[in-house]
């Protein structure tokens, strides 16, 4: 805390040398140019907002007694800046904001290990971020949008609400050491070829990953929410320890390599479950323990077989169309129509052209109709499909809000 006669007299020095004095208490500290962030920098701990001019640049050091923001830190619209550190910064309480920066090269920022939220969008500059070891380890939310980025092996967190992960052309491997998220992850549109890993992942609430050519997840238990793939190019998916999608819906839509679909512990679907234009997917053979589906099935694609050997409680309607032949697994199918598959077969034809040709989700846990209008009954899949797959920065922006939201 500084005395009123200190702030004042320091306010008396910047006017005599011409230039406004930042506090440390400023609400927000304004970055205009490297004097600024010197001065910024000299401060133990900021509790406000670190606001960056867009005309702020080119290359900013922060002084190096700045171990904490207890704002945000944002830079914004600004295509001047080239790179950006701070040798101190420890924490930042809200979000470190970099939204339409897009010269930025360099982002170093060794100390940093804990953020309220990181929000990156159009980046178009930077190739990946220098933090230290381990790098931020907190965080309660990630989006990365829109960036040049190859490299964001320095997010190191465990614990998270939403990351969202799209349209960053350069980004070909995401390891990530997520154990738990408890609300959305999305990846969706970045390079091509990208594989995506996260080893520790043990639960999450609901996840939607698209134009993903590897995935794995060897050590997730359960998802809480929905889980859906769309449009990726891995040829199998395998999640061997997964027991439970709690809530809502499966879904496998578009992934023309896929070839094995193996989840062998799965007991229950709490929503719908759709496995839908996977032109190479011969055969439903690996979901050998599902017991319970809470909505409809809706099974379309060019299979021989399909089996679901335990099945014993379907809420909704179960479809299955094949361009092949699965007439064999249509007797044992039929046979469950309207006991264990309560809202009962509505269709089981082998031979059928058109079968891929409907992508539209099964009906989700409240009802289950499901004979195509592609509502799911939680989490609105077809809105949240869409979403995913925009591209353009506002609806990244509009995300972000949304993620922004939930801090
Ligand atoms: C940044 O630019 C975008 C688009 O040009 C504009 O909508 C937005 O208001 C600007 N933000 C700021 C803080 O100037
Ligand atoms: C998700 O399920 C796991 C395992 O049952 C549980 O520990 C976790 O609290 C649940 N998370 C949410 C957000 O419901
Ligand atoms: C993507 O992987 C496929 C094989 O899975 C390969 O044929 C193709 O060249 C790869 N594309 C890129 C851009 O790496
Ligand atoms: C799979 O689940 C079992 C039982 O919870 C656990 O012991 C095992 O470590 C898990 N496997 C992986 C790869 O996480
Ligand atoms: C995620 O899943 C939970 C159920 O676990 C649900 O209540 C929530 O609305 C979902 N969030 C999104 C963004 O789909
Ligand atoms: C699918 O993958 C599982 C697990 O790796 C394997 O046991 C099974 O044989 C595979 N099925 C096919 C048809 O390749
Ligand atoms: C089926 O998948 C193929 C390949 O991914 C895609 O080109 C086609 O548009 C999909 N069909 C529908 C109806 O979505
Ligand atoms: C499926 O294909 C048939 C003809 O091949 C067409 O009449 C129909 O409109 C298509 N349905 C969808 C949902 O695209
Ligand atoms: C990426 O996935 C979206 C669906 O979410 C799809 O519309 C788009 O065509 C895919 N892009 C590529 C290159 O596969």
């Amino acid at each position: 805390m500084y005395s009123k006669e200190l702030v004042s007299a320091i306010a008396a020095l910047g006017l005599v040398s011409g230039v406004a004095a930042l506090g440390c208490r400023d609400d927000p500290v304004e970055i205009k140019n490297q004097a600024d962030a010197t001065q910024a920098g000299n401060c133990d701990s900021i509790p406000n907002d670190v606001v960056f001019d867009s005309m702020a640049g080119v290359d900013i050091i922060f002084g190096s007694r700045l171990t904490k923001i207890g704002g945000s830190l944002i830079v914004r619209n600004n295509s001047v800046i080239h790179s950006l550190q701070s040798s101190s910064l420890q924490t930042i309480g809200g979000t470190f904001e970099l939204n339409n920066v897009i010269s930025l090269t360099s982002l170093v920022f060794p100390k940093l290990t804990e953020v309220g939220a990181i929000q990156w969008i159009t980046l178009s500059a930077l190739p990946e971020p220098t933090f230290g070891t381990p790098g931020i380890t907190k965080a309660k939310s990630v989006l990365v949008a829109d960036t040049f980025v190859a490299n964001l092996d320095g997010i190191n967190v465990q614990e998270l609400t939403d990351m969202n992960i799209n349209n960053n052309d350069r980004l070909s491997k995401f390891s990530t050491s997520i154990k738990s998220l408890s609300n959305a992850l999305y990846v969706n549109n970045n390079a091509l070829n990208m594989s995506m890993e996260m080893p520790n992942l043990e639960w999450i609430a609901n996840m939607t990953i698209a134009n993903v050519s590897s995935f794995s997840v060897p050590s997730l238990k359960t998802v809480n929410g929905s889980m859906r793939f769309d449009s990726n190019y891995f040829p199998q998916f395998l999640a061997p320890n997964l027991t439970e999608i709690h809530d809502g819906d499966l879904s496998f839509v578009s992934n023309p390599q896929l070839q094995n679909i193996s989840i062998p512990l799965l007991k229950k679907v709490g929503g719908g479950l759709t496995v839908a234009n996977n032109t190479d997917l011969e055969k439903i053979d690996g979901l050998d323990s599902l017991e319970t589906v809470g909505g409809a099935i809706k099974m379309r694609g060019s299979f021989n077989a399909i089996d679901l050997p335990k099945l014993d409680n379907v809420v909704g309607t179960a479809e299955f169309v094949s361009t092949g032949d699965i007439k064999k697994s249509c007797e044992q199918l039929e046979k469950l129509s309207g006991n264990i598959i309560q809202g009962k077969v509505t269709a089981c034809d082998s031979n059928n052209d058109r079968a891929n040709n409907d992508t539209s989700e099964a009906g989700g846990s409240n009802g289950g109709s499901g004979s195509g209008n592609g509502n799911g009954g939680n989490g609105d899949s077809a809105a949240s499909l869409a979403s995913a797959s925009m591209s353009t920065v506002v609806t990244l922006a509009a995300l972000g809000g949304l993620v922004a939201a939930f801090l």
